[in-house]
């Protein structure tokens, strides 16, 4: 009977906010797959130039690109990409559907949780609720610090959790960026469920405590706090921040194109209603400095650095703006086979690794190319997690623990052969 009523009032509670939420039935998501070099081309250039969503972006030759579009321009798109002999499949249906799908199942788990932690770290949650819990476990746990790296456009924190057992001994650190693209839920979730295991795990479980012993640790569960805001309030796909750009009506700057790291190539757009706008100079947005601000702050001790995405399921180096390959690249490719190794062989998910420019598309002015070569980090990372595409970035939230589980391991593995 108590479940019920909580049901209900979340049932009405998620009603009334999902009231301005952009609807998004009889959206299909198509995967289109360039088969030459000039079909790939006029992917790009659409991408680069177009407020078109591409959820997987084209990336090479026989690799799949995954599209959002809504039904009325499916008549039309399927024909551009027909005239071009650009074969596509359906690969979500009715993405309105999944959607709803994802509102229930949040709700639902949200009514059964009786725990006793601030938030379900098994869960979904607000960027409000996710600094409840930052907060609560730094009132609580004495191995964790909260540090703000700086506001958002909009004037959010953009908080980095530090799990620490002394701070004055320098450790090496083991750094993370999550949620840099908003509609990305489960790369926040698998960070916040790693945090929960690290800091419940330490003192009592072995392995944890030798790693807390060793390294320090520092999350950054939201990097881009203002455009993970507007994925729960209005728009559940919107990729970017919140800036309103000079001169353009469209909104928002790819904050993992910001980075002064190849700046302005290939696989970044100078257009700002595309998904990957760079901005105008690199560091121009407050997001990505506060990060640069953040992992300088342990420059000489940072030891890995991971920047969590979805989805696709990869494992990535440097570099991203160019298929050369950097001197240290065997030992990267070894500390990725590792991973990998583990990761999979925890529930056989299947992930691909290698150098971002060949392994995926060339990608100019990202995060791992910044923290290699400014911030010389050797063991800098992109992951892409869950899922190949069933659900896109609505990954249900039964998925968060597998994902995080797997992802932790393969990380663990990692840092142990390093
Ligand atoms: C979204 O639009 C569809 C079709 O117009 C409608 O059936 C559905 O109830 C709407 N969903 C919400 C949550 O408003
Ligand atoms: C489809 O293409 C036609 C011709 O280019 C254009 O007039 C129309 O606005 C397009 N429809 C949509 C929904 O994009
Ligand atoms: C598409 O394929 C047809 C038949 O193979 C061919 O005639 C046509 O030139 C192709 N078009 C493009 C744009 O490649
Ligand atoms: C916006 O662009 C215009 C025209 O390029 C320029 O004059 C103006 O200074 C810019 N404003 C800001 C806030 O950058
Ligand atoms: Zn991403």
């Amino acid at each position: 009977m108590k479940i019920c009523v909580i049901a209900l009032i979340f049932a009405l509670i998620l009603a009334i906010s999902s009231a301005s939420r952009i609807n998004y039935s009889g959206n299909l998501v198509l995967r289109a797959i360039p088969e030459t070099p000039e079909q790939l081309e006029f992917l790009r250039d659409w991408e680069s130039a177009s407020s078109i969503d591409f959820w997987i972006l084209p990336a090479a030759v026989k690799q799949f690109a995954d599209i959002r579009i809504n039904a009325e321009s499916y008549a039309n798109v399927t024909q551009l990409l027909a005239e071009r002999n650009i074969s596509h499949k359906i690969l979500i249906v009715d993405l309105g559907q999944l959607n709803k799908k994802e509102q229930q199942n949040i709700a639902l788990r949200r009514a059964l949780y009786n725990g006793n932690k601030a938030i379900d770290v098994e869960n979904y949650h607000t960027y409000e609720e996710v600094m409840a819990y930052l907060t609560d476990l730094a009132n609580t746990n004495p191995i964790v610090s909260l540090k703000t790296g700086g506001t958002s456009e909009e004037g959010r924190d953009i908080v980095q959790a530090i799990i620490s057992s002394d701070l004055s001994a320098n450790k090496p650190v083991h750094f993370f960026d999550c949620n840099i693209h908003s509609r990305e839920w489960i790369t926040g979730a698998t960070c916040i469920w790693i945090i929960d295991q690290i800091t419940s795990g330490y003192g009592s479980d072995p392995e944890i405590t030798a790693l807390v012993d060793q390294y320090d640790w520092k999350f950054i569960p939201i990097a881009n706090p203002d455009g993970y805001a507007y994925t729960w309030s209005t728009d559940r796909n919107w990729r970017k921040t919140r800036i309103v750009n000079n001169g353009s009506a469209c909104i928002g700057v790819d904050v993992n194109r910001n980075f002064l790291a190849g700046f302005g190539g290939t696989g970044s757009s100078g257009d700002p209603c595309s998904n990957t706008f760079r901005g105008n100079v690199a560091f121009s947005e407050k997001e990505s400095s506060a990060l640069r601000d953040l992992i300088a702050a342990d420059r000489g001790r940072v030891k890995t650095a991971v920047s969590m995405h979805s989805y696709s399921q990869m494992f990535l180096s440097a570099y991203g703006y160019t298929t050369d390959l950097p001197p240290e690249y065997p030992e990267m490719f070894r500390a990725m086979e590792i991973a990998v190794g583990a990761l999979t062989a925890t529930y056989g998910t299947k992930y691909t690794y290698g150098n971002t420019a060949v392994t995926i598309y060339i990608a100019s002015g990202v995060t791992t190319d910044h923290y290699y070569e400014n911030e010389g980090i050797v063991h800098s990372y992109t992951i892409e997690l869950r899922d190949s595409g069933t659900y896109g970035f609505q990954l249900p939230p039964d998925q968060i623990v597998p994902t995080a589980i797997e992802t932790w391991n393969g990380l663990k593995a990692m840092i142990n052969a390093i």
